[in-house]
């Protein structure tokens, strides 16, 4: 099978945990290429349930080997928890199957500390981020002062940046913030266990994906959060610190540009997002509860509820342009079941004009007024579709819809969580 690399076009959690462990099938390697554990995957596997915050879903596959990318930031006790999670499940995780990249960050307690004590300052303007010190690592890592994986391995080096760094740390927190400053040594300590435990696994995942792509291995890259929480090309300042973009692939695996030959966007049949930002089709009604409670809109990481709303098509047709995208998965469709009327979002109306891009001024975001096309709604159980030619008249004119107007064909549709549950029209990459 080809490389392909899978993003969500929307504000994240569009299901690409299902759409992945699909196509992990057909590969050899599967490697995450930026964000941290501010992601959740959720997979249901033979009525067992998996949520990964940082391994690739691909562990679940006995002959597949996994690799955290440079791009990322890892925070170790994570990781170490989530290898532990899996071993009690019967998965064995041993660096065979695990690889993590020795120049990805380290989020270090300061991090946490920081994106908690921030957001609390920031009252009723916070960003609503995962407290996961997501943005404070990726910081760290643009002034230079980042730990890397490798730095776990060098206990001098280690200390040195420890302590230099909780100078600058303890004295934002403290006198800034109002927040505890923290103790070097517990932390050195730690960390340090921690790198012993890791140190089999670290390595440089560029050369290794080199290596395997040299001997006709194939991989699959699987992006975080989405398109519209990319920190150039989201919601900004509503965005994550990362590019969840394609092209992130690979400058955050170590890549170039010409292992890439598929690039899927995972599109969620309706809209959510969570946190703080922007969301012109969002539904503060009973049809917005409807998709909640149908679609199970919980985060996967924070348990947050989701806001959701209509599938809005001037996102997804900036992500087309942002990703290059060649194909796109429909996830959820069954959840729309039920509902009489369904709507798409074809454009914006703002100042007495139709605009097809997302403005890059929030508040000219914030004045958009969604312009729709009404479709008929299906009142079918559409969970045991297999082909399309299964599916109500009314379910094949919205996915219709979608590709005519993003001029993007659709490669799979997903009407479950299973696995099975799945309508491939063409596998991507085939
Ligand atoms: P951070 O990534 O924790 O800094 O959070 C920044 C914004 O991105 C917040 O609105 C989060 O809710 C959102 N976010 C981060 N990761 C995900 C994800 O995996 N899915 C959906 N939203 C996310």
């Amino acid at each position: 099978m080809s490389n392909i690399v899978v993003v969500g076009t929307q504000w994240g959690d569009e299901g690409k945990g299902k759409v992945v462990d699909l196509l992990t099938a057909g590969v050899e390697f599967v490697v995450r290429f930026q964000g941290g554990n501010n992601a959740g995957h959720t997979l249901e596997v033979d009525d067992r349930q998996f949520i990964f915050h940082i391994i690739p879903s691909g562990i679940l596959y006995e002959d597949k080997k996994c690799l955290i990318g440079n791009g990322l930031v890892v925070d170790p006790e994570v990781l170490l928890e989530e290898m532990e999670g899996l071993k009690k499940a019967g998965i064995t995780v041993g660096p065979e199957r695990l690889s993590l990249s020795e120049k990805a960050h380290m989020i270090m307690p300061y991090h946490r500390a920081l994106d908690l004590a921030r957001e609390a300052a920031k009252g009723k303007d916070k960003i609503g981020t995962t407290g996961r010190g997501i943005g404070p690592c990726y910081e760290d890592k643009i002034t230079r002062s980042g730990i890397r994986a490798v730095d776990l391995t060098e206990p001098d080096v280690l200390e040195e940046k420890i302590r230099t760094n909780l100078q600058e740390k303890n004295f934002l927190l403290e006198k800034f913030l109002g927040a505890s400053p923290l103790e070097a040594e517990p932390i050195l300590d730690h960390y340090l266990a921690m790198g012993k435990t890791l140190a089999p696994y670290i390595t440089d995942v560029s050369v290794e994906l080199d290596q395997g792509v040299k001997a006709g291995k194939s991989i699959l890259f699987e992006g975080a959060q989405g398109t519209h929480l990319d920190i150039d090309h989201g919601t900004y300042p509503f965005v994550t610190s990362s590019n969840p973009v394609a092209s992130t692939a690979c400058s955050g695996a170590g890549v170039g540009p010409n292992q890439i030959h598929h690039v899927l966007g995972i599109v969620k049949a309706y809209t959510t997002r969570v946190g703080a930002g922007p969301f012109v089709t969002e539904l503060n009604d009973e049809t917005g509860d409807f998709i909640q409670e149908t679609g199970k809109e919980f985060g996967a990481t924070t348990g947050r509820r989701r806001r959701c709303g209509w599938l809005d098509l001037v996102v997804v047709g900036d992500s087309v342009r942002l990703n290059g995208l060649d194909s796109m998965a429909i996830t959820k469709l069954d959840v729309l079941t039920g509902l009489e009327t369904l709507k798409i979002c074809t454009g914006y109306e703002v100042d007495g004009q139709m605009v097809h891009q997302r403005p890059a001024s929030l508040g000219k975001t914030e004045q958009c007024k969604p312009v729709y096309k009404e479709m008929p709604g299906w009142k079918e159980d559409i969970t045991g579709a297999r082909e399309k030619k299964d599916l109500p008249q009314a379910a094949v004119d919205y996915l219709s819809a979608i590709e005519e107007i993003t001029g993007v064909p659709i490669s799979i549709i997903s009407v479950g969580p299973n696995r099975i549950e799945t309508i491939v029209v063409k596998l991507p990459g085939s």
